[in-house]
């Protein structure tokens, strides 16, 4: 069997950091559209790396880790006989960090940068700021976050319809589906007979055949020892 599997910011909630849709509406305190859009960089780039460098910051503060969802899914990867491909919404690393290697980051990544003058991306671990150096160009000021901001074109979108149309079982993880083209993915899955799984807190859509509520860290581990047979 194929599974694709999508995963969204409630993967991450249990690891400690923020979902992005909270009661309030923002983003650790922004409007999304005041940190998350090209506009936003365009008007304030000191806002928007600050944003990033402090969420980045977090990332990397030595208490934010892998929790048994993450966990959990690269132990299906490496133990499930058939293909497993893991497309994350998150800006976060820690699905690299569990050790899942099939994994598409469709939004992009916290800790690469890209310039908007050469296009060269690399990793970032620090701040970014007006004074970075291109280490490609040598131009000043021009890398931002290497994350795919409203209005952009996520990555790998050709890998990923491609992947959905030879799916099997389709698993929705921890995401809102507020946001397209993710949150389409399950209609894509279902067009061409896939079985769909939400796995989430609250169900977000009729769009899914079968449903488990609960938090990520309990319910996906007990899916994934199901589904190995465990
Ligand atoms: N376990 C399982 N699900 C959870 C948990 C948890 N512990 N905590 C929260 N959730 C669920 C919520 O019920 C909600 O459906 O996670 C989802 C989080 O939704 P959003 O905050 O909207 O995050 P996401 O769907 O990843 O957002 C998509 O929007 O802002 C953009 O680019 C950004 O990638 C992001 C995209």
């Amino acid at each position: 069997m194929n599974i694709v599997i999508l995963t969204g910011a409630g993967v991450s909630a249990e690891s400690g950091l923020q979902t992005f849709r909270g009661a309030d509406g923002l983003w650790e305190g922004h409007r999304v559209e005041d940190v998350a859009t090209p506009d936003a960089f365009g008007r304030n780039p000191e806002l928007v790396q600050r944003f990033y460098n402090e969420r980045r910051a977090r990332l990397l503060d030595g208490t934010v880790h892998p929790n048994p969802a993450h966990l959990a899914l690269a132990r299906l990867e490496r133990e499930y006989p058939g293909q497993v491909l893991l497309i994350t919404q998150n800006i976060d690393d820690l699905h690299d960090r569990a050790g899942s290697k099939n994994l598409l980051h469709l939004h992009g990544e916290l800790l690469k940068c890209r310039c908007v003058v050469c296009a060269h991306t690399g990793e970032v671990r620090t701040d970014l700021t007006a004074r970075s150096i291109c280490p490609e160009c040598d131009s000043t000021g021009t890398l931002r976050p290497d994350i795919v901001w409203f209005g952009e074109m996520p990555y790998h979108l050709d890998e990923i319809s491609a992947a959905l149309q030879r799916a099997d079982l389709f698993v929705s993880i921890g995401t809102s589906g507020s946001v397209y083209p993710a949150a389409g993915f399950v209609a894509m899955a279902a067009r061409n007979q896939a079985s769909t799984l939400e796995l989430n807190l609250e169900a977000t859509s009729r769009e899914f055949r079968d449903r488990r509520m609960g938090p990520a860290s309990e319910v996906v581990p007990l899916w994934v020892a199901e589904v190995l047979g465990k």
